[in-house]
């Protein structure tokens, strides 16, 4: 009997075939008839207004449709619309051509239309404009006075005990201040999005997204369509990590664009335009943290400042995972914005984790140098199975496995505790540490079942895989529920008129669409039970729904599996072409709220650094990761991967660099905006541990991908540290720093 291909087996992505051939279809590829091409045309300034812009040389290029500009644009309801905008600010979001005025550097001020692409883009470079300036700040730093507290954020801005008090009597104290760099978002995919006008009323837009069913909310009120009239679709996604949780800007220019002309239109965003569309905000944090004789944590005071837009307030949680993490009676939590002239930010993979928890994590191990302790002692010194903040206990914790298995397989206690005492050739050697923590999400998601007359099950969901493995994964769930094999199930995805799913964001698909078609397919399997029974030609006679088994395509007894039926015959009795099932999952009934929900991750780093010439290398990582149940060890350990590398990104590379006089970032490539690259990446290795969790979700997995940022930036920060004896509080850590 071959094994079933089943939860917690490494099979290879069922959509991979498809995509190393070119044959999984992109939002910018998709074909439609009489398609028109449009170009972005940016703003060159960073604040002000348009006082003229002049399209006459761009409409004389020859295939050149129609330039759309503020003057021009069809009105559709989005610029009548005031929601969304933010308390603080009083005013709506950033609304493509509304009006002549510009908030950000390469702000969308034109698209050019054209019958291809080539004569929208020579179009493109023709459209001028003339600006009356507005003076503008790029910089944080120079924002800082200006900081607030949003109204939803003021609750977390929690005090307890007497900080002052317990630094006092301290007998070991950090008290420093960490920035992190603006980050851009850059998906190997660029949004993109291709708007198929119909004709009658009805648009389909090919879109990248992080979820069909929010895109076209959005979508249809801001252009007045209906779910019926706007469909949504994107079967494949390069990439998101957090980019696409709202549409970008294109989409937005596509459907104006496709309304004024009537016709199918497709707007790519440049990879510079890439980075005028979100970005992980910059941070400036101040922490404290004090310890007693036993390394036990009494005070935690941490006070941040993120970089906003002038006109939407957008935050995280920055200040909350430390005091989550490690219990303290004396607390003082300050979080606030501070508003610059730049695109809104928005969430990048583990949004306010990966920026607070690791720059915790760097006074953590500051900390421990103060006290004289290893740095993984203080984190077990101030291990707790409770919720710090919620003061709640865990649906599970194996973090201190993690610890435990990941400073074995790492080899931490053969570390020499000295700063500079490992070294090779030239080389110094430092070994680092950190936890991470992240949030178990569960959304509200549905999933439907269809067993045809071939006994081949497909599921449905309006869910978005956006590289992550969520195809596969289903299509596990649904063969081990069901005894299918991989070859017989077809997952289908990233379609607005599926069965409701919330966001492919936080690390929530496998919790939230997992369980649903787990569940979906638990109601199948009753399903296909009572045809049987209810038929007259079953051929079990009496028989109860604990004694048969879902086996090999088949229903059969599980005392005697030579009495088995299988599927197709099963659809056959019922005497319908095929059966369906729809299942959903609601986490205010499906998982508890009685416990804290998180994953946790303990990262130990290696890093060389060249005496010389200051050049790091993260020579190994180990991230031992707790996050429930793992469905697909392969694609899981992938999310990790890809996590760990943008943390190696975040410790040493990535940065978008102003100039503030211009206002604009002047590393917009990927010439220069520099991210980790195969040379950079040398050995990462991913543990799972064992964490059972029965209260989280039916299927007691928690979720992977962000927890893998989280932690990795800190623990190399660390590891240089170690090797050098040089503390740098400013992420990231360019060779220049360490000279
Ligand atoms: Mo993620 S930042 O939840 O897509």
């Amino acid at each position: 009997m071959a094994a079933q291909p089943d939860i917690g087996i490494a099979v290879n992505r069922v959509d991979g075939a498809k995509k190393v051939t070119g044959q999984a279809t992109y939002a910018g590829e998709h074909p439609a008839q009489d398609l028109l091409y449009g170009v972005i045309v940016s703003a060159g300034i960073t604040r002000g207004r348009i006082t003229s812009i002049d399209t006459s040389h761009a409409r004389q290029v020859e295939g050149v449709v129609e330039v759309l500009t503020h003057e021009n644009r069809p009105h559709v309801p989005w610029f009548d619309m005031d929601d969304g905008g933010s308390a603080a600010t009083s005013k709506p979001p950033f609304r493509t051509l509304c009006d002549d005025s510009i908030a950000f550097a390469g702000q969308p001020i034109a698209l050019v239309v054209g019958i291809n692409f080539e004569a929208a883009r020579r179009g493109a470079m023709l459209v001028t404009a003339s600006y009356q300036e507005a003076s503008h700040n790029t910089s944080l730093e120079t924002a800082l006075p200006q900081r607030f507290t949003p109204e939803e954020k003021k609750k977390g801005n929690t005090t307890k005990g007497d900080v002052d008090a317990a630094c006092a009597q301290a007998v070991a104290k950090v008290e420093r201040r960490y920035h992190l760099a603006m980050e851009q978002h850059h998906p190997m995919e660029m949004h993109a999005t291709t708007v198929e006008w119909h004709g009658n009323g009805t648009v389909t837009l090919y879109d990248k997204n992080q979820g069909s069913q929010n895109a076209q909310e959005q979508l249809t009120r801001a252009f007045g369509y209906t779910a019926e009239t706007l469909k949504v679709i994107n079967p494949y996604v390069g990439g998101a990590f957090g980019s696409g949780l709202r549409p970008a800007y294109q989409a937005y220019l596509a459907m104006l664009a496709a309304i004024m002309l009537e016709r199918s239109v497709r707007v790519t965003l440049t990879r510079q335009q890439m980075f005028t569309h979100v970005h992980r905000p910059a941070c400036i944090e101040d922490v404290t943290l004090a310890c007693d004789a036993q390394s036990k944590l009494t005070a935690i005071a941490l006070k941040a400042t993120t970089s906003t837009s002038q006109f939407e307030t957008y935050t995280e949680n920055i200040v909350g995972w430390g005091p989550t993490a490690y219990p303290c009676e004396n607390i003082r939590l300050d979080y606030a914005v501070a508003a610059i002239d730049t695109p809104t930010p928005g969430n990048m993979r583990a949004p306010g984790a990966a920026t607070g928890m690791n720059l915790f994590e760097i006074a953590m191990d500051e900390l421990a140098y103060a006290n004289g302790i290893d740095p993984l002692a203080l984190r077990l010194a101030n291990y707790s199975d409770t919720h710090g903040l919620k003061d709640l206990p865990y649906t599970s914790k194996a973090l201190m496995a993690a610890y435990q298995e990941g400073a074995a397989r790492f080899g931490w206690h053969d570390r020499s505790p000295q700063p500079r005492s490992m070294h090779e050739g030239k080389e110094l050697i430092g070994w680092g540490m950190a936890t991470g923590i992240w949030d178990a999400l569960m959304l509200k998601a549905s999933a439907r079942a269809t067993l045809d007359e071939r006994g081949i099950l497909t599921i449905a969901s309006a869910a978005s895989d956006i590289g992550t493995g969520t195809y596969t994964i289903m299509a596990q769930i649904v063969a081990g529920a069901l005894g299918l094999p991989l070859d017989r199930v077809k997952v289908s995805l990233g379609d607005s008129s599926l069965p409701p799913a919330g966001l492919a964001g936080g690390s929530s698909m496998a919790t939230s669409v997992g369980a649903a078609v787990s569940r979906v397919c638990g109601e199948l399997a009753q399903q296909l039970f009572k045809t049987v029974a209810q038929s007259k030609d079953n051929p079990f006679g009496t028989v109860r729904f604990e004694e048969v088994e879902f086996c090999e395509g088949c229903m059969r007894l599980v005392k005697d599996p030579s009495r088995f039926i299988d599927y197709p015959n099963i659809v056959a009795l019922s005497g319908a072409s095929s059966l369906h099932c729809e299942a959903s999952i609601d986490p205010s009934k499906d998982s508890t709220d009685a416990k804290a929900k998180n994953t946790h991750a303990a990262v130990f780093a290696e890093v060389r650094v060249d005496q010389e010439l200051g050049v790091v290398r993260v020579t190994r990582l180990t991230l031992a990761v707790a996050a429930g149940r793992i469905i697909n060890p392969k694609t899981a350990r992938s999310q990790i991967l890809g996590g760990a590398v943008m943390g190696i990104g975040m410790a040493l590379q990535e940065e978008s660099m102003f100039d503030h006089r211009l206002g604009r970032i002047m590393n917009h490539n990927l010439a220069e905006y520099h991210i980790p690259c195969h040379a950079d990446v040398y050995d990462i290795d991913v543990i799972f541990v064992e964490e059972p969790d029965s209260e989280m979700s039916p299927l007691g997995a928690k979720g992977v991908g962000e927890i893998g940022t989280v932690g990795t930036a800190a623990a190399i920060a660390n590891a240089i540290y170690h090797a050098t004896g040089k503390r740098v509080r400013d992420l990231p850590i360019t060779l220049d720093k360490l000279l």
